[in-house]
């Protein structure tokens, strides 16, 4: 996602920000530093209505709504799949102001009124006031969506040196100044020696924080369920620990991408690279099979977005339904699929 406005915040702002964030203490992970930058009651990126009114998100919800009418129709099979349960529910994670959540209903509403009859729909967004973690929620049937929201969690930095991997902190000096320090910390055991001794000296990685509370969280809202996560990230090991001492991290302001976190803060989306091969873990972990992945470009053929193209007339729309499938751009991201409790389902988004 991009946004097409700089706006800087003056000395005096930097200051009075920089005290809330280190209020309780001059050193700080990476997670609750980004926690506060993005997420913020006051100066957040996520929170200032301001900047989201001059935003120009680019997400796939936002792009065009046939990627939701084509979730919808991945979503009919779903329910098809569970035999069409009285009540089933689908729960979109970080589905901000709920653009898929209207491209999804409203197919369903004129396509296949059964579905919308027993449909209940969360969208839980942080934005919204709902944070994941808070949210209690349970039901039988249903299915849990979410389109670029891992890569929106605060996550924790590493890095090698000496071939020991250590965690970054932020420290505040007495002169506003941040600076990095590498430290060991309990986090890293998550990490076994053969991962480690994988990563290139120097290279940085990432990881979701409290990435296992928020699958155990996810497990809890159905009994049965398909998981499908849209996102951009790797899982193959090869792609994720490449020598890489900046990291696989992007800052967006206006139209600049830069990897520096701690310059103008509030004021930039931070994003990283999904690390699906941690996501997969502790998805399994909590009794989720992965189904598999593949490209958006290849589920939207999948799912029959071609027929779709050749309805529309109009030039602009159609131009923004190629933007969805461009594999250099937004078609590149990944679809995963996760199966929860019962077995046997093969998603149509997945054939070959
Ligand atoms: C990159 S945006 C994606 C928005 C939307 N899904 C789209 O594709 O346009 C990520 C969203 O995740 C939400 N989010 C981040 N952490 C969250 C949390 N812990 N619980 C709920 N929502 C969260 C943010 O508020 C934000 O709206």
């Amino acid at each position: 996602m991009s946004i097409n406005k700089n706006i800087f915040q003056s000395k005096k702002e930097n200051k009075n920000i920089l005290n809330k964030i280190f209020e309780n203490s001059l050193e700080i992970s990476h997670s609750t530093f980004i926690n506060f930058a993005l997420y913020d009651r006051g100066f957040g990126f996520y929170s200032n209505k301001k900047r989201m009114l001059l935003a120009d998100f680019i997400t796939s919800p936002l792009t065009h709504k046939s990627f939701g009418i084509m979730i919808a129709k991945q979503i009919i099979q779903i329910w098809d799949y569970y035999k069409n349960p009285k009540y089933f529910s689908i729960i979109e994670l970080g589905g901000s102001s709920g653009k898929l959540k209207e491209a999804i209903i409203s197919y369903m509403k004129k396509h296949n009124k059964k579905i919308y009859r027993s449909l209940v729909y969360l969208n839980i967004d942080e934005a919204n006031n709902d944070s994941l973690l808070d949210v209690n929620f349970n039901s039988k049937y249903g299915c849990i969506i979410s389109n670029e929201f891992f890569d929106a969690l605060p996550f924790d930095r590493f890095q090698k040196k000496n071939k020991a991997l250590k965690e970054i902190f932020i420290k505040k000096d007495s002169e506003n100044n941040l600076v990095e320090v590498l430290k060991d910390s309990e986090k890293i055991n998550i990490f076994d020696n053969n991962f480690i001794s994988k990563i290139p000296e120097n290279s940085r990685i990432e990881l979701t924080n409290n990435l296992k509370e928020i699958c155990n969280k996810i497990s809890s809202f159905l009994d049965h369920c398909i998981m499908l996560t849209i996102d951009y990230g790797f899982e193959d090991l090869e792609k994720l620990l490449i020598n890489n001492p900046n990291g696989h991290i992007r800052c967006f302001s206006g139209h600049n991408m830069d990897k520096d976190i701690l310059s103008n803060i509030g004021n930039k989306d931070i994003t990283c690279d999904v690390n699906f091969y941690f996501l997969n873990y502790f998805l399994e972990d909590t009794g989720f099979k992965k189904l598999g992945f593949c490209l958006q470009e290849k589920f939207l053929q999948n799912m029959g977005i071609a027929n779709y193209f050749n309805s529309i007339k109009d030039p602009i729309e159609k131009q923004q339904i190629v933007s969805l499938m461009n594999p250099n751009g937004l078609g590149g991201f990944k679809v995963y699929f996760h199966q929860f409790s019962s077995e046997g389902f093969w998603p149509q988004g997945l054939n070959q």
